[in-house]
């Protein structure tokens, strides 16, 4: 079966979620462009986007149409040529409305796990689950008389678990697109030994179609991104309750926030990262990769009391920031959950008091956006202001040496513990899949 024809027939299960509706994007898209090519004229290209929410479906229908009309605007000269034998297109606007007509119509919003078992390719994005995701990918795989392919986009599951759980025989791989998969650039590819050459070899064609930066990651829990991020995590909420010996809650939380945004310059805090992820989410995460990993114990109580208290952060449906640890106005955080009142405290009423006790930024400090866009420049500005907080001895400079010795630490562990293949894969993941203007493996703060 060559690659047309294996997208030729394809589900994605979970298709109304944050991840699942970003790969329908990007399928329904690649999808019709196939069936737009000469030689597939009269072939018929089906996408199920299977989900279990009804209301779900209806809204993703209108994403999809929306993204999709945004995708052809961008590349009329492109279609003008896919639909050079139609005389009856002139304006760009007549192309724009029919390609989009023509990828809506690859696309069928169905409800019933029924419809994957024609299918030869099937993009898992279901919640992160391991029995449901066992169970459902099992009653395909038995029902399916194609032997389909799974890319799974699970966080944290080792592909091998998911494969022997649901007896899968190696047809199945890690394909970890990062949030949001229609603008993100990384994915992080799980392979197993399991695996054939073939469904190896297509899954890198599909990431190239795409234009995506494909970085392997050993089959471990976590895999590289949250192998980083989940120990990033905790280390912040040990720092946090350090600080709170001298000071509440909030204020610790805004100064470690301050300190992994502005004085590692990074794009945002990690406590706006968590919310970002989703405090449920990052919880979730650790939990699954916890039983994988005998020599750590890769949890927080803290996570669990927010949990427990319906601290949740991740994204409305118009994609903007739920308030989570913290309180957002317009993006940006405002107050700080404080777990004793059960409410949130304007951080107007302490800022300058912390700001004061972490002290001054660096004089060659520069937003993370000016450094990261600075291109052939990038590697001298950050040298030079790393040189300078390497000299500094304020509450700040030692908290953000501490942070980075950690980061370090922790890019190091994946590769010697087998997750990454090499420090610069680590780097690529954070680079890449975080937007960090740095690898954590650098060697920036003497
Ligand atoms: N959110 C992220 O930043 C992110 C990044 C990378 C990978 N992932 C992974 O992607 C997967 C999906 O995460 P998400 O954040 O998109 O979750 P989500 O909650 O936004 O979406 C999950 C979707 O699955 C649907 N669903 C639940 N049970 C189902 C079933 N039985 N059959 C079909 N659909 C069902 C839900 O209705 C929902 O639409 C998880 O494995 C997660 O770990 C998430």
């Amino acid at each position: 079966m060559n690659y047309d024809e294996r997208l030729q027939n394809v589900t994605v299960l979970g298709a109304a979620g944050k991840m699942g509706s970003g790969i329908l994007l990007l399928t329904a898209v690649e999808m019709a462009d196939l069936s737009l090519k000469p030689e597939n004229k009269g072939k018929t290209f089906c996408l199920n986007a299977m989900d279990v929410s009804h209301e779900g479906l209806a809204g993703l229908m209108k994403y999809l149409k929306d993204q999709v009309r945004k995708v052809a605007e961008k590349k009329t000269v492109l279609l003008r040529k896919l639909y050079e034998d139609r005389a009856d297109l002139i304006e760009n606007e007549d192309i724009i409305n029919e390609y989009v007509f023509d990828v809506m119509n690859v696309v069928r919003p169905v409800t019933t796990i029924e419809s994957a078992y024609d299918s030869h390719l099937i993009f898992e994005a279901i919640i992160e689950n391991l029995d449901l995701k066992n169970k459902i990918l099992s009653q395909i795989y038995t029902n399916n008389p194609h032997k389909p392919w799974f890319f799974t986009n699970t966080s944290s599951i080792p592909i091998n678990i998911l494969d022997e759980g649901a007896g899968l025989e190696g047809n199945i791989l890690g394909f970890h697109f990062y949030n949001p998969p229609a603008v993100q650039r990384l994915v992080e590819l799980i392979t197993t030994v399991k695996n054939s050459i073939e469904i190896v070899d297509f899954a890198k064609a599909y990431a190239k179609k795409l234009r995506k930066v494909i970085v392997p990651s050993n089959d471990k829990a976590g895999f590289i991104g949250n192998g980083h991020f989940m120990r990033d995590a905790l280390h912040s909420i040990r720092e946090v309750e350090m600080l709170t010996t001298d000071m509440s809650f909030a204020e610790a939380v805004y100064m470690i926030n301050k300190v992994s945004q502005d004085f590692l310059v990074r794009p945002m805090g990690i406590f706006q990262l968590i919310d970002y992820v989703g405090v449920d989410v990052v919880k979730f995460i650790m939990q699954v990769m916890n039983p994988h990993l005998p020599d750590e114990d890769l949890h927080s109580d803290l996570l669990d009391k927010l949990f427990d208290m319906g601290v949740k952060g991740g994204q409305k449906s118009d994609g903007s920031q739920k308030d989570g640890i913290l309180k957002y106005e317009r993006g940006r955080p405002v107050a700080v959950f404080n777990p004793e009142t059960k409410e949130y405290d304007a951080i107007s009423d302490f800022q300058e008091k912390c700001d004061e006790k972490l002290g001054a930024l660096p004089a060659a400090w520069k937003p993370w956006k000016v450094v990261n866009f600075s291109r052939g420049a990038k590697d001298g500005i950050l040298a030079g202001y790393f040189g300078e907080l390497s000299n500094m001895s304020t509450l700040g400079a030692e908290l953000s040496k501490k942070y980075n010795t950690r980061s370090i630490e922790i890019g190091k562990y994946l590769v010697s513990s087998g997750v990454a293949n090499n420090n610069e894969d680590v780097n690529t993941v954070m680079l890449t899949g975080f937007y960090h203007a740095y690898g954590p493996i650098n060697e920036y703060l003497k």
